[in-house]
């Protein structure tokens, strides 16, 4: 089913998943089927998306609707509205899932794709929760399940921007649960450690150490622990004891000697192992120019 599918009569309910074609949010798309939801996928490329609809849909018995839009772009949340209005849906639950991760030094990393993963990591998620909340408290049901990242934790070096994404989506999904703590909304943020996907890789970081050293979890593991837990209304959902710990202890630890050690750990290598090292820079045509002093 597409998102020209015009219907008429009361609105049904939908769980709308951003990212939904691979990692993380395939799996909780899987998740979400299973509980018996009607979904609305979200992701870039079509064809994936339908592929994903029909595979879902036909292991769980659920009806799934897609739209493809890049989350990135200022106008593609009115999108995501317009096809669930087009199915004749309303968003019950919305998992802001989608996100980018880019590695390496920051003043290398392109200006043009910081912007994008800020966008996509905060901008379409505050814009989707915007959209969607209102209607959810009036109902009274409903609920908002932010994947953030371990890495929200924590300043890291070499992953600054991805992670200080993740660190806003916790401190901000925490206080919306406060907000709406008594109205019958949930808002939760689930915080992975590491799992195995192709975000590491897409983003340059597959060989650093912790990709290489850390356990992995698998996304259904991490999707399933999601789920369950969103539906029970945690908020704040911490999987694996590891991760657990970590989030537990980079609170203690004085940054002088935290932030090197995850330094350590996200530094880019190659697959011999090479760390990576600054571009060599442009030397700016000022810093050349001595400034003149008036005798
Ligand atoms: N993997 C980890 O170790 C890990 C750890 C902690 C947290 N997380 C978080 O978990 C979430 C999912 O990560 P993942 O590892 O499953 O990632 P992934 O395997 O790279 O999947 C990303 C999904 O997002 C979609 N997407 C990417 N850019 C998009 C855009 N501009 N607009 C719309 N959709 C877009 C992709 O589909 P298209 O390319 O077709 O758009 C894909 O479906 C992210 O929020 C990530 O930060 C991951």
């Amino acid at each position: 089913m597409n998102e020209s599918d015009e219907r008429q009569g009361p609105l049904a309910p939908a769980a709308v998943i951003t990212g939904a074609t691979q990692g993380i949010g395939r799996a909780l798309a899987d998740e979400f089927a299973k509980g018996g939801h009607t979904l609305l996928l979200v992701a870039r490329d079509e064809a994936k998306l339908a592929k994903t609809g029909r595979e879902v849909s036909a292991a769980h018995h659920v009806k799934v609707h897609h739209v493809a839009c890049d989350l990135s772009t200022a106008e593609s949340c009115d999108r995501v509205e317009d096809a669930l209005r087009r199915n004749g849906l309303y968003c019950e639950s919305l998992v802001n899932n989608a996100a980018i991760m880019r590695a390496g030094f920051f003043q290398d990393q392109d200006r043009e794709t910081l912007l994008k993963l800020v966008d996509l990591n905060v901008r379409a998620a505050v814009d989707l929760t915007r959209r969607f909340l209102p209607d959810m408290l009036a109902r009274g049901r409903g609920g908002v399940l932010n994947v953030a990242s371990l890495e929200g934790f924590m300043p890291v070096p070499y992953q600054a921007t991805y992670a200080a994404t993740k660190g806003l989506m916790i401190a901000w999904s925490r206080a919306l649960a406060w907000e709406v703590y008594g109205s019958g909304v949930r808002i939760c943020v689930v915080t992975p450690g590491p799992i195995a996907t192709d975000l590491h890789a897409k983003a340059g970081a597959e060989h650093s150490r912790y990709v290489v050293y850390l356990p992995l979890m698998t996304p259904e593991q991490m999707a399933e622990a999601a789920y369950r837990r969103f539906m029970r209304g945690n908020w704040v959902i911490i999987e694996g004891w590891l991760n657990r710990l970590i989030a537990f202890v980079v609170r203690f630890v004085p940054g002088i000697m935290l932030i090197p050690a995850i330094g350590w750990f996200f530094r880019v290598r190659d697959a011999d192992g090479n760390l990576q090292q600054p571009k060599p820079l442009k030397k700016p045509e000022d810093a050349s120019r001595r400034p003149t002093s008036k005798a």
